[in-house]
């Protein structure tokens, strides 16, 4: 199964006059950053949380055995923490093409966490984000489910687990707490 949301973000042209555009990752953009970037930032997001309830048949599973990767998902109280990128606009073409199993991007304020020299705190920018009507959505199941499907799932981009050690690993190092991610690390390594 998948979505090819490519052709519908090739539409979304607010930002193509733009020199350069803030991108906030909350996922592999975080520790996988394979792209021209002009400056990043640790930065955050209001009213979402990071969830591993989208499906994955084209990087970490397969049509047949999707894997889990993560999406965001509204919550009025919450912050999601993660990595802006300041990035010319350019560099969609090949990130639409990566992200392209049912993430479209939206436009999302993001507040920055490094307390730059430069004073600027916030911005608008664009987001990655699978919403529950596309076709790859898993939603939500038991931790120990969600951790299970990761160990078992492997893709063209490698083993789901690495995805999973790999973000946690980041947002420890950065200093965010995410409960969900550090459970579900703890329920993979005690498979
Ligand atoms: C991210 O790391 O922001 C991201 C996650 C999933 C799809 C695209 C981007």
């Amino acid at each position: 199964m998948s979505f090819d949301t490519t052709a519908h973000n090739r539409r979304m042209t607010y930002f193509d006059e733009h020199e350069s555009v803030w991108l906030f990752g909350y996922g592999s953009l975080i520790w996988k950053a394979d792209f021209d970037y002009l400056e990043r930032r640790p930065a955050s997001i209001r009213g979402w949380v990071r969830r591993f309830w989208q499906g994955s048949h084209d990087h970490r599973g397969t049509p047949e055995a999707p894997g889990r990767v993560v999406t965001l998902v509204a919550d009025a109280g919450a912050t999601c923490h993660g990595m802006a990128y300041r990035i010319p606009p350019r560099v969609f073409e090949p990130l639409d093409i990566r992200e392209k199993n049912g993430y479209l991007r939206v436009v999302t304020d993001m507040t920055f966490e490094d307390g730059a020299a430069d004073g600027v705190e916030q911005a608008e920018g664009v987001v990655y984000l699978a919403g529950e009507d596309n076709a790859a959505y898993l939603g939500p199941a038991e931790e120990a489910a969600i951790a299970r499907q990761i160990a078992e799932s492997h893709g063209p981009s490698g083993p789901n687990r690495d995805y999973l050690l790999n973000l946690a690993a980041a947002l420890r190092e950065l200093g965010f707490e995410d409960a969900h991610v550090f459970a579900l690390e703890r329920a993979l390594l005690a498979e």
